[in-house]
């Protein structure tokens, strides 16, 4: 196979929704179709239940499943398909959101009976952002759920995404009869399975009588007028508005019962998009370049506290890795050699010899890797398109024991080099303050100081609504005055980031908005990224 038929054969995606919508059924049930596992129940769901949130041996034992369900793949028909996991629980959203820089595409899956639900909304925010091509599956149709019509009119407003059905639920919960393809113009009938794949029956159109046979004369009926009315209503399946992120393909089913998946899976492998091309500072890479490319979106630390060496995932986005081959690490301006690159095939993690765009690959790492790293075959070149988030949670980290300063120091940066949190350190002060996404990140942190880099903290409270990062609308005198003037009448609420950038510590909304309307020449932004 040449490197073209190689990197066009590619399909990576991430898997996203709201805690217990379906994503680790569904994600089983793509690999079962794969040949990658061969009994549903293979897969260890990687969410932290919401009742052990400060059980450690409970979250060490998902940081160990989390790497070897990290990235998923396996081949399908002419598809090699990388599913890249994200996170469950909404504590590390941010880790999802960095994970989502890494794929091409990606699948939504809403619960019928609750619609479209926070965690949702905020993931495609980012799809948004990024013009990621979406297809969603509206999952558990065989419990009672909301109306077709308006849960794709709830995606339509909620998601902010124009969508078109492909497949049709005929009838739900006990009465649930099946699923006709609309990509397809075919029939599955449904039977509760949650081990076999159903077989469909192809049918010229809708108004064959044999419909008639197989679902009874009222739910025929039914779906015909429907089918009727989403002629009517949704503009044909366009490719391109998919792959460009306007328009979500919609398909119905329940994963658990292994039903409506094969659809959503032929239709996946048909119109989602090989590797796309990504931008850096210098210029956009095109997957099909013959040099390799990467970036490191993910790190994994190991959970053996005496062998502190982590795995650091990289998205290959040209050419071709190779085991053993010199490469260069960017930010340090080193050339380094990998010899023992891991991919995660069928489950099992393996050492690789090759692997392509569009490919992952976990690197073992001692601390030469942070996020956002980037790795060419000899370009000086800088990935963008990694940004941090506005936490929503902030604590002061105070050293709780003044022999450990070093240690603590230490393992403050590599936790933040590993995305875990952000630092901002106040520029009056030097006070440092840590922001999360979540309560559970600051329980991680101290615990992973403490058994990891032998440090210890403490927390201290401060009242904070929101980091925003300033910077002056535009390169006038004008702007650069009003921001000077703004640094220095909020001193005591400046801080920098990691990477030096200013960030204002609003400590309400209030104050936030007031700021915005008094400085019309500066930007306030809620990503680094700008
Ligand atoms: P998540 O990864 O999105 O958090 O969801 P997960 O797949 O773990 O599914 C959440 C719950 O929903 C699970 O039940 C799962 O069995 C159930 N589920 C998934 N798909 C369907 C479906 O199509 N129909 C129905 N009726 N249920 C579905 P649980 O009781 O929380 O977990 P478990 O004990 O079954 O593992």
């Amino acid at each position: 196979m040449t490197l073209t038929e190689e990197i066009q054969r590619r399909r990576t995606f991430a898997i996203i929704s709201h805690p217990d919508a379906g994503k680790t059924t569904l994600t089983e049930k793509l690999l079962l179709f794969g040949g990658a596992i061969h009994v549903a129940g293979a897969v260890k769901s990687n969410k932290i239940k919401k009742t052990a949130t400060s059980d450690w041996m409970e979250i060490e034992k998902q940081r160990g499943i989390s790497v070897a369900t990290s990235v998923m793949a396996f081949d399908y028909k002419d598809y090699h398909i990388n599913i890249l996991d994200t996170p469950g629980h909404q504590d590390f959203a941010e880790d999802t959101f960095r994970t989502l820089t890494a794929v091409d595409s990606v699948i939504i899956v809403i619960d019928a009976a609750k619609g479209v639900e926070t965690q949702t909304r905020r993931l495609m925010e980012v799809c948004r952002m990024r013009k990621t091509p979406v297809m969603v599956f509206i999952n558990k149709m065989d419990r009672e759920g909301k109306d077709p019509f308006d849960l794709l009119d709830e995606v339509e407003s909620e998601l902010g995404i124009h969508v078109r059905p492909l497949s049709w639920p005929i009838n739900m919960g006990q009465r649930f009869k099946g699923v006709y393809n609309i990509f397809q113009q075919t029939l599955d009938l449904y039977t509760p399975n949650k081990q076999t794949i159903s077989e469909s029956i192809q049918f010229a159109d809708v108004n064959d009588p044999q419909i008639t046979e197989l679902v009874g004369e009222q739910d025929a009926d039914k779906l015909r007028m429907d089918l009727d009315l989403i002629e009517g209503v949704y503009n044909p399946f366009s490719k391109e508005e998919y792959l460009k992120g306007d328009l979500a393909p919609v398909f119905f089913g329940s994963a658990l019962n292994t039903f409506g998946v094969k659809e959503l899976l032929e239709c996946f492998v048909q119109i989602a998009p090989s590797p796309r091309p990504v931008s850096t500072l210098e210029r956009m890479v095109d997957p099909l370049e013959e040099k390799f490319t990467g970036f490191c979106f993910k790190i994994h630390a190991n959970m053996d506290p005496n062998h502190r060496s982590c795995i650091a995932f990289f998205k290959i986005c040209s050419g071709k890795f190779e085991r053993n081959a010199y490469y260069k690490h960017i930010r340090k301006g080193q050339q380094m050699r990998f010899s023992a690159p891991t991919c995660f095939m069928a489950q099992k993690k393996e050492t690789i010899d090759e692997a392509f765009a569009g490919d992952i690959v976990g690197l073992p790492d001692t601390g030469n890797f942070k996020i956002g790293d980037t790795l060419t075959a000899g370009e000086e070149l800088h990935f963008k398109g990694l940004p941090s988030f506005s936490p929503e949670m902030f604590k002061y980290i105070e050293n709780a024991d003044p022999m450990k300063q070093k240690q603590l120091d230490k393992g403050v940066n590599q936790l933040m080099d590993e995305g875990v949190a952000q630092l901002f350190t106040n520029q009056l002060t030097g006070r440092k303050i840590i922001g999360t996404v979540g309560q559970l990140q600051f329980e991680v942190i101290q615990y992973r100081l403490e058994h990891e880099y032998q440090a210890k903290c403490r927390w201290e409270p401060i009242s904070l609504y929101k980091a925003c990062w300033v910077a002056p609308a535009d390169d006038s005198a004008e702007s650069r005055a009003e921001y000077e003037m703004f640094k220095k009448r909020k001193a005591q609420y400046m801080a920098f980031d990691k990477e030096g950038r200013d960030v204002f510590l609003a400590d309400s909304g209030y104050v936030l908005s007031m700021a915005q309307q008094d400085y019309q020449h500066l930007r306030f932004h809620f990503t680094s990224e700008f």
